[in-house]
């Protein structure tokens, strides 16, 4: 068993606003709440989940109490997400349809197009006002960022048929809207692009208003996409389904479905937000990720057009996919037949290989141009106010040790990278949350360095099997703050700092 097994341990806890033992100091301008998503039960009806992404979701949450509030305390409170899959896997003792006995995350991704399964336990993001846990399917539920208690589905006004979605939404503070995308299949297989506008009838459900779609012959699988002032982006890396394999019996889980064919290469999808047409299209060499890191637009000054800068965290192939099969994260052999069952050389989360890359599109045609930045990421993410611009710096889980994960920062200019581990650590995504300004108005006030701020993420401590969250300052990255929970916060994905959730 590797180190960092108890991170795929099961956690039967549930706490309420519990104040938790601090070492160092928080900034007491941090005011608001973490929360954090992931699977927190790993077994049901005593069997386990075959795949990380299978886990019962929970959300965690971390207040700070900010100056008016409690002095620089940190307070906990984590519950599962009451969904239906939550009621039949713990009341029932059941697997159901999503939790298959062979390739389970496969076969719930096949129950995408049927029977989705409602346990959002991907991300967590606000959606017309609403807060919501995301996942893959084309449910996702509600909650009460107060209690974390689940508050029911969030459905849309609209009448939009999708199967797949991002649970990586992009949210763009200019024009006041969540862009989202999604696949739809069928005879015809298209990727459809959309906006739910901040602004919402009161009372009401959101509606989604269309930006494109595309039709495509053979869909890929897309985790995440980037957003630009002008263009929504798809990078579609060449994992690709004939959906037409749903069809047939005997064909394993959606993922199984899923060929990578390398000579396709990766194609970047540009389309305009205004008229929804496919202004760019180019393909680079294949590469797969999960995640993009930030995009802009980058203007030429001497009339010629520029190019469309797309920063993400690249790997060779779409292996990574079969490597987080419980089998496989916790040193055992490989589940998947397309490995034939071959022993795994060791516990795949040591040095893991996500390259972030910065990659170039000219505008008007020309070779895509990639150059790498930093070996060993994943889980990056950026300050909010530099999404869609020009910036310097991306966050990250750091992956290239064995035995731990440390938290990356990295000057996206330079490639310099500034580093925080610890032995027998395993730290997770480290969200950046900025300083506010000082004073109101800023009229003719020098903005603050992109940096200026602290960042946030939880780490499992293997050798007292208990988790922290690490608080690092922005600028330095060094580590100002630890909250000690009172046990182990099983590995999760994603979450979103929330300034306004201060109770
Ligand atoms: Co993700």
């Amino acid at each position: 068993m590797p180190a960092y097994s108890p991170g795929f341990r099961s956690l039967d806890a549930e706490h309420d606003d519990l104040a938790l033992d601090m070492e160092g100091e928080i900034p007491a301008w941090l005011s608001g709440s973490l929360v954090r998503n992931g699977p927190g039960q790993f077994e049901v009806g005593g069997e386990r989940v075959e795949h990380w992404f299978d886990g019962l979701a929970m959300l965690h949450k971390f207040r700070f109490g900010g100056e008016d509030g409690t002095d620089g305390g940190v307070f906990y409170s984590n519950r599962f997400l009451r969904t239906e899959a939550y009621r039949e896997a713990v009341e029932d003792e059941r697997i159901t349809s999503q939790f298959a006995t062979s390739g389970s995350y496969l076969d719930q991704l096949k129950s995408f197009l049927s029977d989705p399964t409602d346990n959002a336990n991907v991300n967590v993001a606000r959606i017309g006002g609403e807060y919501a846990a995301l996942t893959e399917t084309p449910r996702r539920v509600r909650f009460d960022p107060e209690t974390l208690s689940a508050r029911g589905e969030l459905t849309f006004a609209d009448d939009m048929t999708v199967h797949h979605v991002t649970a990586h939404l992009r949210h763009d503070d200019r024009r006041g809207e969540t862009v989202g995308y999604a696949t739809r299949f069928g005879r015809k297989n298209r990727y459809l692009l959309y906006r739910v506008l901040d602004d919402q009838p009161a009372g009401g459900r959101p509606s989604r208003v269309p930006i494109a779609s595309l039709e495509v012959e053979e869909p890929a699988y897309l985790h995440s996409f980037a957003l630009t002032p002008q263009y929504v982006v798809v990078v579609e890396p060449p994992f690709v389904v004939n959906p037409m394999r749903f069809l047939l019996p005997g064909r394993g889980g959606f993922i199984d479905n899923f060929r990578w064919k390398p000579e396709r290469g990766t194609r970047f999808l540009a389309f305009d937000r205004e008229s929804g047409n496919l202004a760019i299209e180019r393909t680079a060499p294949p590469f797969f990720f999960f995640h993009t890191v930030n995009a802009f637009e980058s203007r030429a000054e001497d009339g010629e057009s520029g190019e469309l800068v797309v920063d993400l965290v690249a790997y060779e192939d779409a292996s990574i996919v079969e490597d987080l099969f419980m089998s496989s994260v916790e040193g055992e052999e490989k589940a998947g037949e397309a490995t034939g069952g071959e022993p795994n050389p060791g516990p795949v989360l040591d040095a893991a290989k996500g390259e972030l890359a910065r990659f170039r599109v000219p505008i008007d045609g020309g070779r895509v141009d990639r150059r790498n930045l930093y070996t060993g990421m994943e889980l990056p993410r950026i300050a909010p106010r530099a999404g869609m611009e020009p910036y310097r710096y991306a966050y990250g889980q750091a992956t290239a040790r064995e035995g731990q994960n440390g938290l990356a920062k990295v000057n996206v200019e330079t490639g310099e990278a500034t580093e925080w581990w610890e032995d027998g650590f395993y730290a997770g995504e480290p969200i950046f949350v900025p300083k506010p300004a000082d004073g109101e108005g800023g009229g003719g006030e020098k903005q603050a360095p992109e940096d200026r701020g602290v960042v946030l993420a939880p780490a499992l401590d293997t050798e007292s099997e208990d988790s922290v969250l690490v608080v690092l300052d922005g600028e330095s990255f060094d580590e100002l703050a630890r909250a000690h929970v009172p046990h182990h916060i099983p590995f999760g994905f994603h979450g979103e700092f929330f300034p306004e959730v201060t109770s």
